[in-house]
């Protein structure tokens, strides 16, 4: 039998996996951001979208997805954790002043809070995830596309959660801040570990890992504040709260 403790994994194939992990699910991102843009594309299209998903190849490319982004968090969080702990324990006397080393590590600010904004940003999808993807499929309803078939009103959730709630908005603002500083150390972090050192590529490479960041920070950003701003283009009666909806959700938790 094969005894897990005597696995040792080296402290550079974790990075590798980090890296690999962390890219894919920036990939997972900007798919993600260009699917959401048909949000303004209005309900029948961005219904469309989502029935498209969720029954392409039967179902199972929206299974297959969501198996291989579970692990891909699994795996980041886990392999970026001890990659941060074993550098601690190499290191058990903390400095007395903690600085910014700067210049060619690119250490900064960032990397010492990646932790902190990942445990932040996992919070969010957790949040997400319950209000978005498990929502109380009831009061979603559900809409007639031009050719007859009913799928649910996804666009209603989204627009309606935005437009509803401006403490809504303003958490996704914040955590889309949150994401930005992840992802601007997280990418350029990534390529160092893939290999990506040659000092001719290197400055390029940390803008692209910039803009990258930036882009899909702002993309996110504007989509829930531009929803927010056209309110009065979708009826408010009728629309989900996300408060009510944690509050639903705290309730089936703490009465089981
Ligand atoms: C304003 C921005 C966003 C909007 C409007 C949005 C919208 C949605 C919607 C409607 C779903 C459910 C899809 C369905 O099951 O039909 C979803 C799923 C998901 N979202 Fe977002 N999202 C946003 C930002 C983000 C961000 C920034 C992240 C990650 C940091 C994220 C991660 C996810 C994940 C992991 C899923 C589950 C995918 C799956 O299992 O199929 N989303 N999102």
């Amino acid at each position: 039998m094969i005894n897990l403790q005597n696995i040792q994994i080296s402290s550079v194939t974790k990075k590798l996996l980090t890296g690999l992990t962390g890219l894919s699910l920036v990939m997972f991102l900007v798919a993600h951001l260009i699917g959401n843009l048909t949000l303004f594309a209005g309900p029948e299209v961005f219904n469309a979208y989502a029935q498209f998903l969720h029954h392409f190849m039967h179902g199972m490319f929206i299974r297959l997805a969501e198996f291989g982004l579970l692990s891909f968090f699994i795996i980041h969080i886990w392999s970026a954790v001890s990659v941060s702990m074993s550098k601690r324990k190499a290191r058990p006397s903390r400095y007395a002043v903690e600085g910014n080393a700067g210049g060619k590590s690119k250490k900064s600010l960032h990397s010492l809070n990646m932790i902190i904004s990942g445990c932040i940003i996992l919070l969010f999808v957790l949040v997400h995830l319950n209000h978005f993807k498990y929502a109380d499929h009831e009061a979603v309803g559900t809409m007639t596309l031009a050719d007859g078939t009913e799928v649910q009103n996804v666009y209603r959730l989204v627009v309606g959660s935005f437009q509803g709630n401006f403490g809504y908005v303003l958490f996704y603002m914040l955590a889309m801040g949150v994401l930005c500083s992840h992802l601007m150390h997280g990418v350029w972090s990534a390529v160092q570990s893939l290999g990506f050192t040659r000092p001719t590529t290197i400055p390029y490479l940390h803008m692209a890992g910039m803009v990258i960041a930036i882009a899909l920070a702002v993309g996110f950003f504007l989509l829930p504040i531009l929803i927010f701003m056209m309110r009065g283009t979708f009826d408010p009666n009728a629309m989900p709260d996300p408060v009510h909806h944690a509050s639903l959700l705290l309730n089936r938790l703490m009465l089981g």
